[in-house]
């Protein structure tokens, strides 16, 4: 597959899993990072010149920016950029009279207003593309229909507006041949231990075969790892 990809988050977690699969796959990665790591140098190194590690903050338009010239000098199109990169500051999830609601603020300015900041310096790189899909990676828990949850107010309402930012892309850029797919990548261990059934390198495996079947702009929009729609 002659494509590429920017992908951020992409340092641990299913970010890394997804950079790793699709760089075996062919798919040439833009990387954006907080910081680098063993585990990307040890893929550059494994796949020679197909992977360009960028290190920026999504909150930080500034760095994005210049990820974005980066990007643009080097490989002068994207064909799929993939917002995965998240902060989850709810902890032990307490119920609202103990949260702090603080963390709402830093939680926006990352899960929410990040991905929209990638789009904004990365829609011209996309016009430019074949496949000109926008993924951003929310969750289950900004389903506003399904939620049963009580806590979690900063996570959940992030995914809700990442939710809502995406219907508002995809408005605008579906006149453009642009897709733009919310995607819930099912309940994983990121870091290699937790209670969940499946690690992060399985659950890449089900999330690229969605993102990488034909993605029609009338078809669904928010959907699970399998591509089955979910309620907004
Ligand atoms: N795990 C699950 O079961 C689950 C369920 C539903 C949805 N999801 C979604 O799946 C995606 C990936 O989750 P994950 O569990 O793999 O996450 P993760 O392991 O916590 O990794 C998150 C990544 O995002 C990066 N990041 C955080 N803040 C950033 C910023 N300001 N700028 C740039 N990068 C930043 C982190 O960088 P550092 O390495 O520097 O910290 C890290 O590499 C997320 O969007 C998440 O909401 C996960």
């Amino acid at each position: 597959m002659d494509e590429q990809f920017l992908i951020t988050g992409a340092a641990r977690g299913l970010g890394l899993a997804m950079t790793r699969q699709l760089l075996e796959s062919g798919v040439r990665i833009s990387a954006l990072v907080r910081a680098e790591s063993d585990a990307l140098r040890d893929l550059q190194a494994r796949h020679e010149g197909r992977l360009d590690v960028h290190v920026a903050d999504v909150s930080d338009e500034a760095s994005i920016r210049q990820t974005f010239g980066e990007v643009a000098e080097r490989r002068g199109h994207l064909d799929a950029i993939i917002n995965n990169a998240v902060i989850y500051l709810d902890g032990s999830r307490p119920v609202l009279e103990e949260a702090d609601l603080s963390i709402c603020a830093r939680t926006f300015e990352v899960n929410s207003v990040g991905p929209l900041r990638v789009a904004k310096h990365g829609l011209p790189l996309l016009r430019k593309g074949k496949r000109k899909l926008l993924v951003n990676v929310s969750s289950e828990a900004g389903s506003i229909g399904d939620c049963r949850r009580t806590t979690e107010f900063a996570y959940c309402m992030s995914k809700s507006a990442l939710n809502m930012g995406s219907k508002l892309l995809q408005n605008y850029l579906a006149p453009q041949g642009i897709k733009v797919l919310v995607l819930h990548p099912g309940w994983f261990n990121s870091s290699g231990k937790g209670p969940a059934p499946i690690s992060a390198e399985q659950a890449a495996v089900k999330v690229l075969e969605t993102i990488l079947k034909p993605q029609p702009l009338d078809g669904p929009m928010y959907v699970d790892p399998s591509g089955k729609p979910l309620p907004w």
